[in-house]
C-alpha cells in the first residue's frame, strides 16, 4: 500500500506516521526529515535547503525530487510506503506520478489530515523532538515524563528552528499556496482521505485506520 499524507504544517502526519508505520508496516519517507538530516550532517544539499527551511518556503523541487526517487527504490519499500511531506505542490505530484507509473507502482490512498490554522500555531510552537530517536511531543498537548527528555529512547528534545510564529506563518501561507492545491488533484484522481485532524491522537489515528481499514 502506497500512501500520501498530506495536510497543513503541524496537522499530525508525522505524528500519525509514526503510529501507521507499526500498523501498516510500510517506512514513512519525510522529505523535512531527510533535509533536516543533511543540515545536521553539514552537506552542501543541507547548506542549500536550510536558507529555505529557516524562511519556511519550499526547496527547490529537483533536491526534493531526487531524494525521493532515490529512496522509494529501497528494498524496504518494496511492500509499500509512506510519503509525508511529498508532494509539496502539483510540479511534484506531477513528476511522482510519472517517476510511480515507470517503477509500475502507483498511489492507493492520499489521507488529508485537516486542522484550522490557529490551533497549528498552538502545535507547531509548543512542539520538541527527539534528537536521538525523532519521536515527537508537544509541551502541553502531549508532555514528555520529564521536561526536555525523550519517553522513548531518553535522549534531549529540541524545538525546531522553523517552529517559531514568524516562520510559521510563512509556513502556512505556503502551504495554502502551493500545497492545497493538491486536494483538488487527488480528488480527482479519486484517492483523496479526508480526516478530521482536531481531537485526541488515538482517536485521529482510528479515524484513520477506519479509512485505510
Ligand atoms: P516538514 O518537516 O515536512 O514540515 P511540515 O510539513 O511543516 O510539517 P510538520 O512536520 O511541521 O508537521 P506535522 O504535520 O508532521 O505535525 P506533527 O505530527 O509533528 O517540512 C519542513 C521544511 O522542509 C519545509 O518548510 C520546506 O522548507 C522543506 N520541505 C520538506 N518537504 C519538502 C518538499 N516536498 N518540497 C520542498 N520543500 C520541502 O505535530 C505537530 C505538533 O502537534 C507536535 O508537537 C505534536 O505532538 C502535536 N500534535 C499532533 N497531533 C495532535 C493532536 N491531535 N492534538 C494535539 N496536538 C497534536
Ligand atoms: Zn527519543
Amino acid at each position: 500500500m502506497n500512501i500520501i499524507l498530506l495536510g497543513p504544517p503541524g496537522a499530525g502526519k508525522g505524528t500519525q506516521a509514526k503510529r501507521m508505520m507499526e500498523r501498516y508496516g510500510i517506512p514513512q519517507i519525510s522529505t523535512g526529515d531527510m533535509l533536516r538530516a543533511a543540515v545536521a550532517a553539514g552537506t552542501q544539499l543541507g547548506l542549500e535547503a536550510k536558507k529555505y527551511m529557516d524562511a519556511g518556503q519550499l526547496v527547490p523541487d529537483e533536491v526534493v525530487v531526487g531524494l525521493v526517487k532515490e529512496r522509494i527504490q529501497q528494498e524496504d519499500c518494496k511492500k509499500g510506503f509512506m510519503l509525508d511531506g511529498f508532494p509539496r505542490n502539483v510540479s511534484q505530484a506531477e513528476t511522482l506520478d510519472k517517476m510511480l507509473s515507470e517503477l509500475g507502482q502507483q498511489i492507493d490512498h492520499v489521507v488529508c489530515i485537516e486542522v484550522p490554522d490557529e490551533e497549528l500555531v498552538k502545535r507547531l510552537t509548543g512542539r520538541r523532538t527527539c534528537r536521538q530517536c525523532g519521536a515527537g511531543f508537544h509541551v502541553v498537548f502531549d508532555p514528555p515524563k520529564k521536561e526536555g527528555v525523550c519517553d522513548k529512547c531518553g535522549g534531549e528534545l529540541y524545538q525546531r528552528d522553523d517552529d517559531n510564529v514568524e516562520t510559521v506563518t510563512s509556513r502556512l501561507k505556503v502551504y495554502k499556496d502551493q500545497t492545497e492545491p493538491l486536494i483538488n488533484y487527488y480528488e480527482k484522481q479519486g484517492k483523496l482521505r479526508r480526516i478530521d485532524g482536531l481531537g485526541a491522537i488515538d482517536e485521529i489515528f482510528q479515524r484513520i485506520v477506519s479509512v485505510l481499514g
